[in-house]
């Protein structure tokens, strides 16, 4: 019998969201005459932009002809996706060579697969709450050094560097999922500052960017002077084009980015991942490629900020009968997640239940964030227009009862 990887026996039994789908099926089972809205899982609902369905339309008909037929693609991603996404950078002033773009199925793959290439014994750090992956990857690669920063209403859930504590290895997500803080100039310069002098890494998260709608905010880690010294960034199409489906992110390492070897000497981050992903990935497929280009088109543009203005506009209709209600939450200005405090007395998984048996909405449980998630629950803005003047109404039906 082959030996299993004992640190699967430290994590929950199931994963955040694969409970909540396993007691929302039960849910229904038990009430199948209730009518179920499903504010859980930030997964997209509308159609994708129309730019991207001729680009993918256009790419299936290649690959219908000898003449214009794919196979195997380049592992990191062809150039004309890798070129448009960092041109795109550049556009907005920051120095992203097209090399130094890993074209990937997604974020959350992206963050996991990352620890395959960092050592043993790094000290981590990470917010809490914060996206599960993060914290469930490193239990499964057995590490044990993780220390958790406090989000709190105080800090507006942007917790500051620790003033004592030296890491190796920092996740930052912003916007942030689950609470849909963003962070500053500022506190972002705060975060690299402190990454360079404690030589560290900072695995930062991007993809909600495309949500933020204040000015000033900064959507990428890349507008901070140094970051390309101390930090690697992920994004997905997922969220703004609603590429849920058909699968699509990237990785940005700059060549500049360092980690190191045991005997101290410092090893550039992009040669390993570079090896990583020609060993163990082999792209994504051309279709979804040319799809995810056109979304750097100017249709293109267009249409995904018609799509993200859409959920943005579900965020304030949530965000006003919360409100209503006198919910106290925060979020929903710069990101698609509303982060709500539950009503006193009940936890997070209290409110779950009572929100899905009372109103038939579905939500996510704070605490499955994190400890510091407790008391506190996660509204996705990603419906139909129908389904949110729904939940807004069963909202309203329940500060009435
Ligand atoms: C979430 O709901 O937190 C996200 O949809 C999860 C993900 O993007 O993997």
């Amino acid at each position: 019998m082959a030996f299993v990887n004992e640190n699967y026996f430290k994590l929950s039994p199931s994963y955040l969201f694969a409970e909540i789908s396993r007691r929302v099926d039960a849910f229904k089972k038990a009430n199948p005459q209730k009518s179920v809205v499903r504010c859980g899982i930030g997964d997209v609902t509308e159609p994708l932009p129309q730019a991207c369905i001729e680009a993918l339309h256009k790419a299936v008909d290649e690959m219908a002809a000898r003449e214009t037929f794919r196979g195997y693609g380049p592992d990191h991603g062809y150039d004309f996706l890798r070129h448009a996404i960092a041109e795109e950078y550049r556009a907005r002033g920051m120095s992203i060579e097209d090399d130094e773009i890993f074209v990937s199925d997604g974020s959350k793959c992206d963050c996991a697969n990352f620890l395959d290439i960092l050592g043993t014994g790094n000290r981590i750090l990470m917010p809490d709450p914060v996206y599960p992956v993060y914290a469930d990857t490193n239990v499964m690669a057995g590490n044990t050094d993780v220390s958790f920063l406090d989000g709190t209403l105080e800090n507006g859930f942007v917790p500051a560097p620790p003033k004592e504590k030296p890491a190796d290895l920092i996740y930052l997500c912003f916007p942030n999922n689950p609470t849909g803080a963003v962070a500053t100039r500022e506190q972002l310069a705060a975060w690299v500052d402190y990454a360079r002098r404690n030589n560290a890494l900072i695995l930062f998260d991007a993809a909600y960017e495309a949500f933020i709608r204040t000015p000033g905010i900064p959507h990428s880690i890349f507008e901070i002077p140094g970051a390309e010294t101390c930090a690697v960034e992920m994004r997905s199409f997922s969220k703004n084009g609603g590429f849920t489906g058909l699968r699509c992110g990237f990785c940005v390492v700059p060549k500049a980015a360092m980690g190191r070897r045991k005997d101290g000497k410092a090893e550039a981050i992009h040669p390993l991942w570079s090896r990583r992903q020609s060993t163990k990935f082999n792209g994504v497929s051309y279709p979804v490629q040319r799809a995810a280009e056109a979304i750097y088109s100017a249709k293109g543009k267009a249409q995904v900020s018609g799509l993200t203005d859409f959920y943005m506009e579900n965020a304030r209709l949530l965000g006003s009968a919360l409100k209503a209600n006198g919910w106290e939450f925060i979020g929903g200005v710069d990101a698609p997640y509303l982060w709500v405090k539950c009503i006193a007395g009940k936890t997070s998984w209290d409110m779950f239940s009572y929100l899905l048996e009372q109103a038939g909405v579905v939500t996510t449980p704070g605490s499955g964030f994190g400890a510091k998630g407790e008391g506190y629950f996660r509204l996705s803005v990603f419906n139909s227009r129908a389904n949110i003047e729904d939940v807004c109404s069963r909202f309203a039906d329940l500060a009435k009862a």
